[in-house]
């Protein structure tokens, strides 16, 4: 796994050292209405990401889990965001936070915030581990952005290529001849 790797970019260390405070940021902005919120994750690239986020907050909070697919395979963007799996909980007038791996060009998460939206949340905002700054449109603005990167294609803590590489603990950029 670590030779596919041409370097990695965020090592693990400094990954858990912002996840706290970006935890930190989010329990402050809520404040009162940090009980009941909703976390909706997208699947599966920020799964890893998830787990060490919600350990680092302090107070009540429900996961509800949905699936949107737009990388199929290939590191291009390409086709519609696609619905996988629908919302299995009621957000009616809960505060909800998205939390997704990174983001790109937007589209997967402007998709699920548009469907999130139907169901009459308090609010909607979201948290994102990594920010392409070079292709992030600035009409979908994240409330929580844990790293500004360039524009490569990475790998590692939860973000794959071809549903491998998930499983690295640092973020890593993927050997350029590697992906077609
Ligand atoms: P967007 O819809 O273009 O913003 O793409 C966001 C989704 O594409 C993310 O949730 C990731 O699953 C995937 N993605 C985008 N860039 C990368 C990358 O560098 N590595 C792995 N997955 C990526
Ligand atoms: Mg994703």
């Amino acid at each position: 796994m670590e030779q596919d790797l041409d370097r990695i970019l965020i090592p693990r260390d400094k990954i858990q050292e912002r996840v706290r405070e970006m935890a930190r940021g989010i329990a402050a902005t809520y404040g009162d209405e940090c009980d009941g919120l909703m976390i909706v994750p997208i699947l599966a690239g920020s799964i890893i990401f998830l787990a060490d986020l919600i350990r680092c907050l302090p107070f009540k909070m429900g996961i509800g889990l949905m699936t949107m697919s737009r990388y199929r395979g290939a590191t291009t963007t390409g086709g519609d965001t696609q619905l996988i799996h629908d919302l299995n909980v009621d957000i009616k007038n809960r505060h909800v936070l998205i939390v997704d791996d990174v983001l790109d060009s937007g589209g997967t998460l402007r998709a699920v915030r548009d469907q999130l939206r139907h169901r009459e949340p308090a609010s909607i905002r979201i948290c994102v581990l990594l920010r392409k700054t070079a292709r992030a449109p600035k009409d979908l603005l994240a409330d929580f952005v844990g790293f500004d990167i360039e524009d490569v294609f990475v790998v590692g803590y939860g973000l794959d290529y071809n549903g491998h590489y998930r499983n690295w603990p640092d973020i890593g950029v993927l050997r350029p001849e590697l992906y077609s």
